[in-house]
């Protein structure tokens, strides 16, 4: 970085470079002693003390599950620094890419431990959250959440990226913890987010998800459904049933967006539902 400029370029082979002739080079540069072989001497650049800015450091809150893990993937894949917090502490899945996360061991739901993870974190993106009992699921998908944004607004992390749930209308009422818990957590965001906050809102997600040994293609149903259901998009707003018709998206779209939100400071803060996150995906 401190040799700027290499000290002798001659003016020859700067043309030669640029691939102009002999002949077309006084058209471009003229000297009156038509010495333009000399050689051109270029002092060399003084080195500025200035520290390099701070590197993107991205924290993915649940990176070793099925969705977590794309999202790490994409991120490493675009060069960025990452790291992981869950239970585990560790990848779900034997691929290059893993070995360049930070895994972090920690509970959300208890202790303080998991806090130090969040040193020099620019930007979260939480896919914590499960299924259970009715207080299990607002504790996962809601309370545990809830402490990770406090906890990062408090260390002066910039962006939150929520990944929430679309709204499965009769379903909500058979799932009331998980829908309470994931909208809880929405509302803290805001609070503690107003600018800074990003809310994916997908329904059901496919792509090949690890159970143990197994590796379940999902997207064997995920992606005829997800073409068909896109052209269904007037009836999704018919009230109770309409939301079942929300089409399925892929994991690598969500993680595409994901990582996107977390990182670019003019992604619009706000809720971005099936739609938006397949239309986010598209664009390059
Ligand atoms: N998959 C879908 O179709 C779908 C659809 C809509 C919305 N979503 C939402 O997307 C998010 C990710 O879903 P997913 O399918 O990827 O779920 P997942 O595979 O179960 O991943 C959940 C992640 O959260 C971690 N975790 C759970 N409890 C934790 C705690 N207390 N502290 C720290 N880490 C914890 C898990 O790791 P450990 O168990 O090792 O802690 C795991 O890494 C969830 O919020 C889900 O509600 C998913």
């Amino acid at each position: 970085m401190s040799r700027l400029i290499q000290s002798k370029l001659t003016i020859s082979k700067y043309f030669n470079a640029l691939g102009i002739p002999k002949s077309g080079r006084s058209r471009c540069f003229s000297t009156e002693s038509n010495k333009i072989d000399e050689p051109l001497k270029v002092e060399e650049a003084e080195t500025l003390n200035v520290p390099p800015p701070p590197a993107d450091k991205l924290l993915v809150l649940g990176g070793s599950g099925f969705v977590g893990s794309h999202i790490c993937k994409e991120a490493i894949n675009r060069g960025l620094n990452v790291a992981s917090i869950s239970r585990s502490g560790k990848s779900s899945v034997e691929e290059p890419w893993s070995n360049n996360v930070q895994w972090h061991q920690g509970d959300l739901l208890s202790g303080d431990s998991w806090k130090e993870a969040l040193s020099g974190v620019t930007s979260i993106v939480s896919c914590v959250g499960g299924f259970g009992s009715n207080n299990y699921m607002y504790k996962i998908n809601g309370t545990a959440n809830i402490t990770a944004i406090r906890a990062a607004a408090e260390k002066g992390v910039k962006r939150f990226v929520y990944v929430s749930a679309a709204d499965s209308g009769v379903i909500n009422y058979l799932l009331q913890g998980y829908y309470d818990g994931k909208r809880a957590a929405e509302t803290e965001l805001l609070v503690r987010y107003p600018y800074g906050h990003v809310i994916l809102r997908p329904g059901f997600i496919y792509g090949n998800r690890r159970v143990g040994n197994l590796e379940l293609p999902l997207g064997v149903i995920g992606s005829p459904l997800e073409m068909v259901l896109q052209c269904a998009k007037p009836l999704s707003q018919v009230p109770l049933v309409g939301p079942l018709l929300t089409p399925p998206v892929n994991v690598t779209a969500v993680a595409k967006v994901a990582v996107r939100a977390a990182i670019d400071p003019v992604f619009p803060p706000g809720i971005v539902d099936v739609h938006g996150l397949l239309r986010y995906s598209q664009q390059k």
